[in-house]
């Protein structure tokens, strides 16, 4: 195949790094000395899982210390393994302990075979992969790094990176981990609006961003974005600018071209000796209420998590290739292609893609083409390739697959065994993972357990190793048995656990542990089957999920508000056959008015530019006024019933203000439907 120019540009970049012959980092060594092993992720004992499991429900904390002496590199041994008050959101781990994380991911690895591959990019245009060993991707790491060092990023400054997925990408992020800056990574689907309110609510000092994204053959803008953003973000001092195409873009004062700096920064760079619980990073995410919340994750604690999780719940084996084609603007892409991954040394795969690009065989060609072992990604995704028929996956040799992962929305039955006897020729492990942003990895999923333990189709299934799930019924108490159904609850602190919400531990402990003292509240609902397996039932509170991105019903309300000729809206989630969730609103206008049809399409536009396109409602309904409880309270719970059509199950509506209002929003919603298929 020819190379582009963007391709041959990206092998002349990457080629310089690093020169010939030299070691990235002189003299740095995985200090076993110091109380920790070489690194790479514990080895099972002799018993195997079974093993782990028993010894992680009866002592939890003498197992995180076990494994984590067992799977990280420390610069100074801890003194303390946990000390924890859930009532009040505290857990520490690994107290006085000293590490780098980044020195984790690359120096360990770069000390023992510094030409094995780390990373192989999957950029959008097929057939264009660039392959980084671990020894190139320390080098741009350490550029990177003395590149933020030289304007001035210090330790605990916080970085907003917003890009696509990238070498570059995993190197800023690894480069801010090197120095004890804080990244905070925003997906480069945000509006303006959203990345403003994102860098303002953490301090960011600086930006890095590419010129321009590609993806699905579409440019990106992304500079434009982040113009038009630090625009309102005055502690915005530097916007580090590379090269994803070769248009050029207009460059500012406080504008760096990355790339140039990078050229000219050292190649070694000492990395910062952190504390275990120093922040490694924020990610924001949506709650039920109010805007999102930039869940704060530290050093040692979470790439442990990461690492163990990536290494038992996939059964990786050093030599494969994980791909795991989630986007770095998620949780799933920080712990499964990036953190997890590089601190057991493995081969992660970065997807900057679509699954339809450049038509619906793009996954399974890459399967192919790479020869990828692992594959984790959306159910979404696997919805919508399933309508496009087998023949795009039977194109293809998928026989280097071994597992198959499933993230971040429940997945369908039918879904479930299309990618599990399709993609997966029935003889490849299908896990359903659960788990979210704040507990930082998986901590429910068919693995691990025993060997060649039972699956059931679509159920997330078994806990991880000290993870104890406990169910609540409406009065707060635990509900013992099998065969029952409850608020999913965490019993006991976990490494890997969010620490608290960036500037509002109160917000945080309101959020998670005041519901059930003493326990995390996860803000999902589970049924234990008759087997003691765990199937996640959906989110008990206002938040929706759609395509995988999870979404608060409050931000889009909120957006939706700033039309003047709209004084209320409701919006609600519903069933979505390829989204698996879809948002639907419901507005109230202030006048009645010829002009619905532009005010809904206005309603859109501001969505999309206050938050992203993927949270703009399928569907908006004008009625008269929404289902209120006397005391002004709106009750979406009957807004979801009149659109699934659960007419009969509509519970107690005698605290509505006026019954009456529920037959009303029936006639409109009948006539909208009709309107709509005619
Ligand atoms: C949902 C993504 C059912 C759940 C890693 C959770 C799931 C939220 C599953 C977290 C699953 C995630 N089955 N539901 N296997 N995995 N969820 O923070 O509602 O983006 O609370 O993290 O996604 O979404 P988040």
């Amino acid at each position: 195949m020819a190379l582009t120019a963007a391709r041959a540009r990206v092998l002349r970049a990457l080629s310089r790094w690093p020169p010939p012959g030299r070691v990235p980092v002189a003299g740095w060594s995985c200090r076993s000395d110091a109380g920790g092993s070489a690194g790479g992720s514990a080895e099972l004992p002799p018993g195997g899982y079974g093993v782990w499991q028993e010894q992680a429900a009866r002592d939890p904390v003498g197992f995180w210390a076990e494994v984590a002496r067992g799977t990280l590199c420390w610069d100074s041994p801890f003194h303390t393994a946990c000390q924890a008050g859930l009532p009040v959101g505290t857990a520490r781990w690994f107290l006085g302990g000293r590490l780098n994380v980044s020195v984790n991911c690359l120096d360990q690895h770069v000390n023992k075979s510094p030409n094995r591959v780390a990373l192989i990019w999957e950029r959008d245009e097929p057939g264009t992969e660039v392959y980084v060993t671990y020894r190139e991707l320390l080098d741009l790491t350490c550029r990177l790094a003395n590149t933020l060092k030289k304007y001035g990023i210090e330790k605990g400054d916080k970085v907003a990176i917003y890009m696509t997925v990238s070498p570059l990408s995993v190197a800023a992020m690894l480069a801010c981990a090197r120095i004890g800056a804080v990244h905070t990574v925003i997906f480069a689907g945000f509006s303006a609006e959203s990345l403003a309110g994102r860098i303002m609510d953490s301090g960011c000092k600086a930006v890095i961003t590419y010129n321009q994204g590609v993806r699905g053959g579409r440019i990106i803008e992304m500079k434009k974005t982040v113009d038009e953003a630090v625009k309102s973000c005055p502690s915005i001092r530097h916007v580090f600018v590379a090269q994803r195409t070769d248009n050029k873009v207009q460059m500012g004062d406080c504008d760096i071209s990355l790339e140039e700096e990078m050229a000219k920064a050292d190649s070694v760079c000492t990395p910062e000796s952190m504390d275990s619980e120093d922040t490694l990073f924020l990610l924001y995410t949506s709650g039920s209420t109010g805007k999102p919340k930039g869940i704060v994750h530290t050093q040692a604690g979470y790439l442990l998590y990461a690492a163990l999780t990536h290494k038992y719940v996939f059964d990786y084996q050093q030599g494969d290739v994980f791909g795991c084609v989630a986007d770095i603007g998620w949780i799933t892409g920080h712990s499964y292609v990036v953190y997890g991954p590089l601190c057991n040394g493995a081969t992660s795969v970065l997807f900057e893609s679509t699954p339809v690009y450049p038509d619906p065989g793009r996954y399974w060609e890459v399967v192919q083409r790479l020869k990828v072992n692992q594959f984790y990604g959306a159910p979404t995704a696997i919805r919508l390739l399933l309508n496009h028929g087998e023949e795009w996956v039977k194109r293809y040799d998928r026989s280097s697959l071994k597992t198959l992962g499933s993230v971040g929305e429940p997945i369908n039955n039918e879904a479930w065994q299309w990618f599990y006897h399709v993609v997966g020729e029935g003889r490849c492990t299908l896990l359903d993972t659960w788990w979210q942003t704040e507990t930082g990895g998986i901590c429910i999923a068919p693995r691990p357990s025993e060997e060649n333990a039972e699956i059931v189709p679509a159920m997330a299934m078994r806990p991880f190793f000290g993870i104890i799930p406990v169910l609540m019924d409406e009065n707060g108490k635990v509900v013992e048995g099998n065969d029952v159904s409850g608020a999913l609850c965490i019993a006991h602190p976990w490494p890997g656990m969010a620490r608290t919400i960036y500037g509002d531990h109160q917000r945080f402990v309101d959020a998670y542990f005041k519901a059930y003292p003493g326990y995390y509240f996860t803000g999902d609902g589970a049924y234990r089957t008759k087997k003691g397996y765990y199937q996640i039932t959906g989110r008990m509170d206002d938040v929706i999920n759609i395509s995988g991105h999870r979404l608060g019903t409050a931000e889009i309300e909120d957006a939706m508000a700033d039309h003047a000729e709209v004084p209320e809206t409701a919006v609600i989630g519903y069933p979505h056959k390829i989204k698996g969730e879809g948002a639907f609103a419901f507005i109230v206008l202030k006048e009645p008015t010829a002009h619905t049809d532009r005010i809904k399409e206005e309603l859109k536009a501001i969505v999309a530019s206050k938050i992203a396109k993927y949270a703009v409602p399928d569907h908006i309904l004008v009625v008269k006024r929404l289902p209120k409880t006397r005391s002004g309270k709106i009750m979406r719970r009957l807004l979801r019933k009149v659109i699934t059509e659960e007419l009969s199950s509509m519970g107690d509506t005698t605290t509505l203000d006026d019954p009456s209002v529920v037959k009303e929003i029936l006639d409109a919603y009948q006539k909208y439907k009709e309107k709509s298929s005619s």
